[in-house]
């Protein structure tokens, strides 16, 4: 290899202003979940630099990032180590498919079964959290045909207002009417329920009949849906009955994985083993993409046997395990684990919510919730109604304008939608969490 190294020129080809950029970007980007034809009349901003929490755009304004990036900066922006261990590998073996072993992927493997709780030892690499769960898909699908071939397990049973990925299996996983109806027919063979009643999980699969059904997939607190935390029952509950019929749980942790509610993984508030659990999002705290489906022992035996007996995960990820981004999210773990950064997350977020709670007060806030720094205020018209679409947008939009960026949920429930999301990266100090509650208390209270 040579050893020269070639100056990159990632300067802004000469001359090019913000309004060029959002020209170009009009021209040729198609965004997600956007009316392009509102372009006509306010334009998106260009990001160009990220420090700590802190987000710089293309005209010089600072913003503090309360949604980080989409729930998934968890370390912050900016982060050297992540940088140079990119560096790093990318010099030294930039590619090589998962058919062989490079040791990022393999110690990375490592990492998260001693981090995850239980024998969840066997770790499928994707690129994001749809591939994720879309692997978790299959692999219950197929582990229900081999550890049961005399029946016809192939039914997942999932929740309403849960989200779980854009491709075909996860979409037909997902609960949230609007992003599935112009994609139908889906995917056959997936159940809905309730997102809060554990009862009629088993109801659902005594009515299917047990030997149709492999498994259900559930967010331990729905995010995107509207961060609805279940009741402190409903997981080990929900344990019971796939114990009791034989059902794997898929735990998708895409969101709340690597300390965003307040412990490393949503799981450990209850105690909670699943079958299989996804990961995504905060595994990189977004610097590379990156996803992860781990299994038990218990499921990964099933796909053992002869060559003949052709048991094998019949699934190949050309980027899956790749070296470079595998090395990205070994930095950014031992950043969140050195720094502890879940407790920072539960400590802040508890400030967050008790400092915010007094809102309740005001009529046109209806809830402040969370767990750690994964946070929603659901808002509502004077007659209790949720509040308008364009009323939440208007003060998404005058907090932006007070430096700070909140998430507001999106395409996931009937219009109207009425919900703020507060995901702060885990490193927020106390003052950072003062800017938040001063600019919310004060843009809420003028509506
Ligand atoms: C809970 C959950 N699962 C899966 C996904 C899909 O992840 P990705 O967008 O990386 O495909 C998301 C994305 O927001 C998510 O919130």
């Amino acid at each position: 290899m040579s050893s020269t190294s070639t100056e990159v020129d990632l300067t802004d080809p000469a001359g090019l202003k913000t309004q060029d950029y959002q020209h170009i970007d009009q021209a040729h980007v198609w965004h997600p979940l956007y009316q392009h034809q509102n372009l006509e009349q306010s334009q998106l901003t260009v990001f160009e630099q990220g420090e700590g929490v802190f987000l710089t755009d293309s005209d010089g304004n600072r913003y503090l990032d309360a949604y980080s990036g989409l729930w998934n900066v968890n370390v912050g922006y900016g982060r050297q180590e992540i940088a140079d261990a990119v560096y790093q590998q990318i010099q030294k073996l930039p590619y090589y498919p998962l058919s062989q072993i490079n040791k990022p992927a393999a110690l990375l493997a490592q990492r998260l079964a001693d981090l995850l709780p239980g024998s969840l030892n066997h770790v499928f690499f994707s690129n994001s959290g749809s591939e994720a769960n879309e692997t978790a898909i299959k692999m219950a699908r197929q582990y229900g045909r081999q550890r049961f071939p005399k029946e016809n397990r192939y039914k997942i049973i999932s929740r309403y207002r849960g989200y779980h990925g854009f491709t075909y299996g996860a979409m037909s996983a997902t609960g949230q009417a609007r992003r599935k109806i112009p994609y139908e027919p889906l995917a056959p063979g997936f159940k809905h329920v309730h997102p809060l009643k554990v009862e009629e999980i088993e109801q659902v699969i005594q009515w299917e009949g047990p030997q149709t059904v492999v498994a259900v997939i559930a967010e331990p607190i729905i995010g995107g849906g509207g961060v609805i935390i279940p009741p402190d029952d409903y997981f080990p509950r929900l344990r019971e009955i796939c114990d009791k019929y034989k059902l794997l749980l898929i735990i998708d942790e895409v969101i709340t994985g690597f300390g965003r509610t307040g412990e490393l993984f949503a799981c450990h508030h209850w105690d909670l083993q699943p079958d299989i659990i996804t990961l995504a999002k905060g595994i990189t705290s977004g610097y590379l993409p990156l996803g992860a489906c781990v299994s038990t022992d218990q499921v990964f035996e099933a796909f053992m046997g002869s060559s003949d007996d052709r048991l094998e995960f019949e699934q190949v990820c050309t980027y899956g395990g790749h070296p470079v981004v595998c090395a990205a999210a070994r930095a950014n773990l031992d950043i969140l684990t050195r720094e502890k950064l879940w407790k920072n997350a539960a400590q802040v977020g508890t400030y967050i919510r008790q400092k915010l709670h007094p809102l309740v007060e005001l009529p046109i806030v209806k809830e402040v919730r969370g767990k750690g720094l994964m946070i929603a205020i659901e808002l509502m018209e004077a007659d209790g109604s949720n509040l308008a679409t364009a009323s939440t947008n208007l003060i998404t939009q005058e907090l932006k304008e007070y430096g700070i960026l909140v998430g507001k949920i999106g395409h996931a429930l009937e219009e109207p939608e009425n919900i703020l999301f507060l995901a702060p990266p885990l490193i927020l100090t106390l003052e950072q969490a003062d800017r938040i509650i001063d600019a919310v208390t004060t843009v809420i209270s003028q509506h």
